[in-house]
């Protein structure tokens, strides 16, 4: 995959017509690339530049300062280990070291089957369940050799699927408030994009600020928290570290 497939430039379009100024939509519209083929190509963040009006170097310059997205090919599954202080002080080194034997790899290298990309990480903010790691930045933690070998497998296996999307897909929970309709177009014949009714698309005035941000900040949180064991509220109804909660979707 390259170019964004046609429904995916449409829904980068919509996003773009939200911003006064369209490069604001860079980072989101990366975001939609990186959910599509699972890394940034070439090709695809050339025609990400093309539709903000940006030069192949100001895109790449975005997305090479941000860990979050992938400039080369990774495996489905990034693993991202912490080695921070907290985890180093319960075993993240050991816990790495185990994770580099099972998997064949040094960090930064990819199975020879494409499966697992290794990464040496900084704190991932869950240091009340060191040695800890992220799977495509869903969180596990309590993490022991024993652990991270049952958690390999499982995703080998696909008893994950559920939870743990394939690299590059950032929330299952897309932003819908202010965008379209799926294959609405918002740019028409060529003409300028319609006016964003907000208040309609959040059930009326008084409510469509409260609604838009609520939006957002599910958004925000679902993202952070990987979708992971949170009510609507953002918080917690699970222990973190197990493989048991239930994605909100
Ligand atoms: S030190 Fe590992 S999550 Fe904070």
């Amino acid at each position: 995959m390259a170019r964004l497939t046609p429904a995916n430039e449409e829904r980068a379009r919509q996003l773009i017509a939200l911003y006064p100024h369209h490069r604001s939509a860079l980072i989101p519209i990366l975001h939609i690339l990186q959910g599509q083929d699972g890394y940034l190509s070439e090709d695809g963040m050339k025609h990400v530049g093309e539709l903000l009006g940006l030069s192949a170097a100001e895109v790449r310059g975005t997305a090479t300062f941000y860990d979050m997205f992938h400039v080369e090919p990774v495996g489905k599954y990034v693993v991202a280990v912490c080695t921070n202080i907290a985890c180093m002080l319960q075993g993240a080194y050991e816990l790495l070291e185990a994770a580099q034997d099972q998997l064949g790899i040094a960090p930064g290298g990819t199975t020879a089957d494409g499966m697992f990309t290794l990464e040496d990480a900084e704190c991932l903010a869950l240091c009340g369940n060191a040695p800890c790691a992220t799977v495509n930045w869903r969180f596990f933690g309590d993490l022991d050799p024993q652990r991270f070998a049952q958690l390999t497998e499982d995703l080998r296996a696909g008893r994950l699927d559920a939870e743990v999307p394939p690299h590059g897909t950032l929330s299952r929970v897309d932003r819908n408030v202010g965008l379209g309709a799926p294959g609405q177009s918002v740019h028409g014949a060529g003409g300028p994009p319609p006016p964003v009714d907000v208040a309609a698309a959040a059930g009326g005035p008084h409510d469509a600020g409260i609604e838009l941000a609520t939006s957002l900040t599910m958004t925000a949180v679902i993202a952070h928290e990987g979708g992971r064991g949170l009510d609507h509220t953002g918080t917690r109804t699970d222990a973190p570290g197990g493989t048991d909660s239930q994605d909100q979707r």
